[in-house]
């Protein structure tokens, strides 16, 4: 039997008979192992503790400890105790062999020796053992990796997770400087707007407001003179039924009989139409009040209707559909302290809103085929012990979708085509109630059928 050799081995034998140790020693010599001997084992312990070899061929019976102990101390020694042991022991000794292996021993090797068997089987352990440091080593360096992996993963992890609340905290920071940004912005636009608009408003209503006024009160005058001018006529025609010729012809060339029908007439519908411009011109001055400066005891109503006459061109039937019906429902309301300027533009805006879905409403459906009137509903109520007054303003126009509803606080935010919606009026609107007058400002709407916004106002201001 020709063995393949494992070139590298350092073996230790341990026996109390220099006989054994001689043939042994040859036995294992052309091998080219290195071996070290021990003649007991105390010896043997040292010896091992110190070359640590990779095989230990152990005899049991020896003078001062056995080699069961000298087993047993090499097994509990952390490192002596990887080294394989192979028991030398006679062929009779079943008993012992069993004990040498229950102690930890790989093998055994019965005396006297064959010296084939010998070198074969402290061959094949000296393999396992070559592997076994191998798979060792393999196994160590493994472990040694799969720890560096964890490592580097949880390192990862944390990177990621920091990262990620960086991201995060810097996404907040961001989105809440754009609504500052945002908000700001509007609050600029409102209040240029507001201050050139409003001025104008205010200066031509008041440049306005007396010649109107003047016409007014003349045609009162005129009115009165006219009356009199008629009866004299009568008077003249009564005792003077025949006048010249000079006359009779102007008579008939002015057409007197209907002159004096028609004129009374004609005054009359310029005293309508100058109070409406009177009217128009109160409102007006009214909806431009530029006194954000203190809040002021307020009549709501007012401020409501002002800004109704002013939209009521916006009303009115048109070609494209009849006029859109407003319908009052106002509680008696106590005097409210606000700034009625934004206030009446929160009305303003709100109202105009409700037109244009009602407009919408109208495009959208085949109007030939629907029954449908525009309608808004402006209801005032008081609440809680006549501490806090709510305006609702309902109608019955397109409604808004999940979506909409759920952008409606982005400034900016508008459905409708450039040219004609801002987005700015909600974002207006709720800064003036919520800031202006810590109130608040709600709604509900629903898709197709109509939308109610409600604002809440204290009555008297913090
Ligand atoms: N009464 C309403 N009915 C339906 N949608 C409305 C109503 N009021 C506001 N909206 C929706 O809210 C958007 C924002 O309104 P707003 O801030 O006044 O800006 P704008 O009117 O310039 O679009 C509108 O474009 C519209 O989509
Ligand atoms: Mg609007």
């Amino acid at each position: 039997m020709s063995l393949e050799i494992v070139e590298i081995g350092v073996i230790l034998i341990v026996d109390d008979n220099p006989n054994n140790l001689e043939v042994l020693s040859e036995s294992l010599m052309d091998t080219g192992w290195e071996i070290l001997v021990a003649v007991n084992g105390e010896g043997a312990i040292a010896q091992a503790e110190y070359a640590h070899p990779d095989i230990i061929l152990l005899d049991v019976m020896m003078p001062g400890i056995d080699g069961f102990t000298t087993c047993d101390r090499l097994k509990s020694n952390p490192i002596t105790a990887d080294i394989p042991i192979i028991f030398m022991t006679a062929l009779s000794e079943t008993v012992d062999k069993v004990k040498g292996l229950n102690l930890g021993a790989v093998d055994y090797i019965t005396k006297p020796f064959e010296q084939q068997e010998v070198l074969a089987r402290v061959q094949t352990h000296l393999k396992i053992r070559h592997l076994t440091k191998q798979l060792q080593t393999q196994n160590q360096q493994l472990q040694q990796e799969v720890a560096e992996r964890l490592l580097a993963e949880a390192k990862l992890q944390s990177l990621t997770k920091d990262l990620e609340q960086r991201v995060e905290e810097r996404t907040s920071q961001l989105s809440h400087a754009l609504s500052h940004l945002q908000q700001t912005q509007v609050n600029l636009i409102q209040r240029e707007k507001m201050s050139a608009l409003g001025e104008l408003v205010a200066g031509i209503a008041h440049e306005i407001n007396n010649p109107v006024n003047f016409i007014l009160g003349n045609l009162g005058h005129a009115s009165e003179y006219t009356q009199s001018f008629i009866e004299l006529l009568n008077l003249y025609q009564k005792y003077y039924p025949e006048p010249v010729d000079e006359i009779v012809d102007k008579i008939d060339e002015i057409d007197l009989n209907y002159l004096i029908c028609d004129f009374p007439e004609i005054i009359l519908s310029m005293h309508k139409g100058t109070k409406r411009m009177a009217q128009m011109i109160r409102a007006l001055r009214h909806f431009s009040r530029r006194d954000d400066a203190s809040a002021e005891p307020t009549n709501i109503h007012e401020g409501i209707d002002s800004t109704l006459l002013i939209l009521q061109y916006r009303l009115k039937a048109n070609p494209e559909r009849p006029a859109i019906q407003i319908i009052k429902d106002y509680d008696t309301l106590p005097l409210v302290e606000c700034f009625p300027g934004p206030l009446n533009q929160v009305f303003m805006n709100l109202l105009a809103n409700a037109i244009d879905a009602i407009e919408e409403s109208f495009v959208k459906s085949d109007s030939s085929l629907v029954e449908y009137t525009g309608k808004i509903t402006i209801r005032t109520s008081v609440l809680e012990q006549r501490s806090v007054v709510v305006i609702q303003i309902a109608d019955n126009g397109i409604g808004m979708t999940e979506e909409v509803k759920q952008r409606l606080a982005e400034p900016m935010f508008t459905t409708k085509p450039v040219g004609k919606g801002t987005g700015l009026g909600l974002s207006i609107s709720r800064q003036i109630i919520e800031e202006q007058h810590q109130g608040a400002i709600s709604f509900v709407s629903e898709l197709g059928k109509g939308t109610e916004f409600s604002i809440e106002i204290p009555v008297v201001k913090n």
